[in-house]
């Protein structure tokens, strides 16, 4: 393929992209966006093989083709509540290959000289050092969300200076790397490579668990600057637009996430983040919510539900572990069928990846435009009649709202609380994902449905089902015998 037809279907590849973005930021065009993302990448794919500059088919396919297999097999096996997990260890894929693309470059002795060779040796040694920090950030990042590794943020003394001190270290030893001449350079990029990847487990480490969702999202964008400075060092202009498209709209999520979630940017980006909150120290956070839990039924819950004309679901990480999404689509269904007002309330950072709740959602066929965003819902709930909220926790909780001690104080949160009453679907009175106690489930409104959400769920669809099945009957004319 022609270097000018190359550059044509890089355009055509880049402008899908920037159309899949944009799909992507609605539900219902999001299908549309993923089509455009995956003819985007298979012309990027297909045009980058038939380039000039590629002549070793061979070892291209050795490495494309088991690794689009295992590909394959890992995303259709992933369960949706793994999903970040898998999104944290491809970022981590995107890390490595910036580091190693970056040394091989070098060893390569570019034939560049003056300021040409400066700028390349620059992009290098940036490139090298990003995706250091971006692969075991995400390692790290995986760790985590796996359970591997502690959720609760990790704080070494004097954190800061340690982490100015490896930045420092690593400028220093760009001005070794540049000064060195015929690879010398690889000492100080190698022994960079191995500051900027402490830097990264350092970073992570130190954020705590109710800040991940951000974490995620900043990686999301550090893969994308990666990827980024790998298109520079390889010359590859599809590379650099895809890598400052991944890089600036993931730095665009991260800052809606944590305005969503109140918490400041820069602190994020340093790590360090859901350590401290107003001056306390989260350890020193140990007030629990006293007050009596009020156990409550099905046949109570489906009562509730008879008498009530407007419902919100406001659905959170166990509706995703207990598979629950088509019983609480069937409810939905069932209960405006019956003239009932149902909407769902959806929290920014519900379940365990943006977006999370809204894909399940739209996969049980829930109607879009009853599926609300917080800020939507949030002024409805004294007018409420009835909350379901199912397997949600961290994102109903009152403390953040109550306790300035709580890790998650200043948190918006669902204002569940205001309803008239709140039924809350979890098996237990565990704690969330960030591990704080919940004084919702204390309150004199709020009644406690235990058990598996999809279980609870499927005896209360039947109940219901059968309720207005009923009313139907009794709506039937009623046959009259006469007899002659
Ligand atoms: P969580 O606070 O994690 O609470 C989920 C609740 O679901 C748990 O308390 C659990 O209680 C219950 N549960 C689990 N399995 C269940 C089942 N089979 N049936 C019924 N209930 C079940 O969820 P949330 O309110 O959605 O909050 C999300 C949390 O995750 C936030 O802290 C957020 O920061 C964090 N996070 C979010 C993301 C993104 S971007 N969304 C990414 C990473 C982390 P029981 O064990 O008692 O059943």
């Amino acid at each position: 393929m022609s270097n000018n037809l190359l550059t044509v279907a890089y355009i055509v590849a880049s402008a899908l992209f920037i159309l899949s973005l944009g799909g992507l930021s609605d539900q219902e065009t999001a299908r549309k966006g993923n089509i455009y993302g995956i003819i985007g990448m298979v012309i990027a794919f297909v045009a980058t093989a038939l380039s000039l500059d590629l002549t070793t088919y061979g070892t291209l396919a050795s490495v494309v083709i088991p690794g689009a297999i295992i590909g394959a097999i890992a995303a259709s096996r992933v369960a949706m509540t793994s999903m970040p997990e898998m999104v944290a260890m491809l970022h981590s894929f995107v890390g490595i290959a910036a580091v190693l693309v970056g040394i091989a470059n070098y060893l390569q002795q570019s034939p560049l000289t003056g300021i040409e060779s400066t700028i390349h040796q620059i992009e290098i040694f940036v490139g090298v050092f990003i995706g250091a920090v971006t692969f075991t950030g995400s390692v790290i990042a995986f760790g985590k969300l796996r359970g591997i590794i502690s959720s609760k943020p990790i704080l070494l003394p004097g954190r800061h200076f340690l982490n100015l001190s490896m930045i420092a270290a690593s400028v220093w030893l760009g001005s070794q790397f540049l000064a060195a001449e015929n690879l010398s350079g690889l000492q100080p990029l190698l022994i960079m490579s191995a500051i900027a990847s402490v830097l990264g487990i350092h970073l992570v480490m130190a954020i705590g668990g109710a800040d991940m969702p951000v974490v995620i999202s900043m990686l999301n964008s550090y893969s994308g600057w990666a990827a980024a400075a790998a298109g520079f060092m390889l010359s590859n202009d599809l590379l650099i637009v895809t890598g400052a498209l991944v890089g600036s709209s993931g730095a665009i999520l991260s800052y809606i996430m944590c305005k969503a979630m109140n918490r400041s940017f820069i602190s994020v980006i340093l790590g360090g983040f859901g350590a401290e909150t107003n001056g306390a120290k989260v350890a020193e956070s140990t007030e629990q919510p006293g007050g009596e839990v009020t156990a409550t039924t099905i046949e109570d819950t489906v009562e509730l539900l008879q008498g009530a004309k407007s419902v919100v679901i406001v659905p959170g990480y166990g509706m995703a572990v207990a598979r629950a999404q088509h019983a609480v689509s069937e409810l939905a269904k069932l209960l405006r069928d019956r003239g009932v007002q149902v909407r769902f309330g959806i929290h920014p950072v519900a379940g365990r990846m943006p977006g999370h709740m809204n894909v399940l959602l739209a996969e049980a066929n829930v109607p879009y435009d009853i599926v609300l965003e917080m800020d939507e819902i949030n002024e409805d709930f004294s007018k409420t009649d009835v909350v379901l909220v199912i397997g949600a926790n961290d994102t109903v909780n009152p403390s953040a709202l109550e306790n300035p001690n709580s890790p998650i104080a200043g948190m918006p949160v669902m204002e569940v609380w205001k309803a008239g009453t709140v039924v809350v679907m979890k098996r237990s009175m565990a704690s969330g994902y960030a591990g704080v106690e919940n004084p919702l489930f204390y309150k004199s409104n709020t009644r406690m449905l235990f058990g598996d959400a999809k279980k609870n769920l499927d005896a209360i669809v039947a109940k219901v089902a059968h309720l207005s099945e009923e009313s139907v009957d009794l709506r039937q004319p009623t046959k009259v015998a006469f007899s002659t």
